[in-house]
Order: C-alpha cells, then sequence, then structure tokens
C-alpha cells in the first residue's frame, strides 16, 4: 500500500456509518451547553437567544450536531473536510427533522476566518487538535462575536504520574498532550474567561466511539488478513484502544466551556 492509499483506508475504518468520530456522548455534549446557558449575570434567556449563529467546528458526520440542533435554537455551520461525513450528517439531520438549521461545509478548519463570522457559540468536539489547542482557541477568538462561547473537548493529562508506556505512546502520537491547568491558562491567555470545564467519563470514550470501532477492526483484520500495510494500520489502532482500557485514568477527554472577553 503507497501512502496514498494510508487515508483511504483511514476512512475505512473511520467510517461515516459508526455513531460518531471521537470520544463523546450527548449527556456530555448537553452539560456543556447547559454549562453555557446558565453563565452569565442575565442566565438563560440571554444564552440561549446569544446562540443564534452557532459554529461546528470539525463536526464528523454530527453526533454533537444534532445534539445542538435539538437543543437551541441557532442556525449552525457545521465544517468538515471529510464529504462523507457531511453527507451522513445531512442524512441523519433530515431523519431528525433539524436539517433546515443546519448548513454544512465542506472545508479545512484552517481557512476560517473572522469573514466568516462572528459566531455566538462556537463548538468544537475532539478536533480543535488539528490546529493545536492554543491555536484553535486563538482562531475562534477572531469568530467569536463579544461575549460569544466556546465549547471545545480536548484530550488531557488527568494524573501527573503516567507510566513509561503511556506517556511515551503520546510522545510519540501526540506530543502536545498536556494538563487541564496548562490547558485553562491558555484559555486565559487567548483572551476568554472560563465558563466551567469537565472530564468526559470513560464510558463516553467505550459505548459511542471505541466500541463500535473495535467490532469495525474485527471485522477488517480478517479481510485485510493479507495486507501488511493495512495490517499495521488496524494493530496501530487496536493499541489506541488498549492502551484506553489500561490507562483511562491518566489521560481522557476534558470539556472546556469559555466565553470570549468583551473587551
Ligand atoms: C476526532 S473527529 C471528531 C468528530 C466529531 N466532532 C465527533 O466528536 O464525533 C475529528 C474531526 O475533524 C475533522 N477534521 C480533521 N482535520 C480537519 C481539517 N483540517 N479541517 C476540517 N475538519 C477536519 C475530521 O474529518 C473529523 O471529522
Amino acid at each position: 500500500m503507497d501512502s496514498d492509499q494510508l487515508p483511504e483506508f483511514f476512512y475505512e475504518i473511520f467510517a461515516a456509518s459508526l455513531p460518531r468520530l471521537g470520544p463523546g456522548d450527548e449527556a456530555s455534549t448537553l452539560k456543556a451547553l447547559d454549562l453555557w446557558r446558565w453563565a452569565g449575570p442575565q442566565r438563560k434567556n440571554r444564552a440561549a437567544r446569544c446562540a443564534a449563529r452557532i459554529l461546528d467546528i470539525g463536526c464528523g458526520n454530527g453526533a454533537q450536531t444534532l445534539v445542538l440542533a435539538r437543543h437551541t435554537e441557532g442556525s449552525i455551520l457545521a465544517v468538515d473536510n471529510h464529504q462523507p461525513f457531511l453527507d451522513e450528517l445531512q442524512r441523519r439531520a433530515k431523519a431528525a427533522g433539524v436539517s433546515g438549521r443546519i448548513q454544512v461545509s465542506l472545508r479545512d478548519m484552517r481557512s476560517l476566518n473572522a469573514s466568516d463570522g462572528p459566531f455566538d457559540l462556537i463548538w468544537s468536539e475532539g478536533a480543535l487538535f488539528v490546529m493545536g489547542f492554543r491555536e484553535g482557541l486563538t482562531a475562534c477568538h477572531s469568530l467569536l462575536a463579544p461575549g460569544g462561547g466556546l465549547a471545545a473537548s480536548e484530550m488531557c493529562w488527568l494524573r501527573p504520574d503516567p507510566p513509561d508506556a503511556c506517556r511515551q505512546f503520546f510522545a510519540e502520537t501526540y506530543p502536545a498532550l498536556t494538563d487541564i491547568e496548562t490547558n485553562l491558562a491558555a484559555i486565559r491567555a487567548c483572551g476568554y474567561e472560563i465558563v466551567g470545564h469537565f472530564p468526559q467519563p470513560e464510558s463516553a470514550w467505550w459505548e459511542p466511539y471505541y466500541h463500535p470501532i473495535e467490532e469495525r477492526l474485527g471485522r477488517l483484520r480478517k479481510q485485510y488478513a493479507a495486507e501488511e500495510e493495512k495490517r499495521s494500520m488496524i494493530e496501530g489502532i487496536q493499541k489506541e484502544i488498549d492502551l484506553y482500557r489500561q490507562y483511562a485514568a491518566f489521560y481522557g477527554n476534558v470539556f472546556f466551556v469559555m466565553r470570549r472577553r468583551w473587551t
């Protein structure tokens, strides 16, 4: 398999038909949305009204987009760089009767700029890391109206003493992985007030994400038994899953909810 085939096979594993494409669940999306809604002096009504223009960055097949559509009254621009995910999002939105408020856009999130905004609320579950969490915070700041909200989930160290195997894995795959305090400091430094933050439960990794992928890996392992490079990609993803199975106490996905400072 040459390198051109790798992305194609990657998308055979991370297929649009999966429930979602990163760790997360409806309860976490709603918890973050509630944090945002209840933030600030005028509370729910104002925050709900302010969520009129919503941007979902790295929306994937729309797991969180649909939750937002069902629980807000805003219009949502859902951005991803993989068309099959957007097609699936639209199919699910239609089935849920919310397609009228969701517009999809096939583009690189790094091309978003102030002329696309301003937005009242930006959502990004497990995707700001593509730009780099801090760079993503800066990019979102210029897309938000003053006082607008950003809710983003990001993988973090949950304990300061990860075992060597765990540390080594992320040194190779995500060297920017850092702890919650460092991310909170970055959020403040990038011009936001922190509304709240919470770690997602382990079940948000297993039920909607790793379990369906593991099931898929089992099938693909048989199908591509003779294709070494595909097998190697399958085992690489299996290794990531096994790592979480063993070391979930040491790292996890944390939802950060923040507000762009008024000045
Ligand atoms: C970990 S998945 C999360 C998807 C979704 N938010 C969820 O939680 O199910 C990251 C998403 O970012 C998208 N993505 C990756 N690089 C991107 C880029 N440069 N521009 C836009 N989207 C990108 C991927 O296609 C994928 O859908």
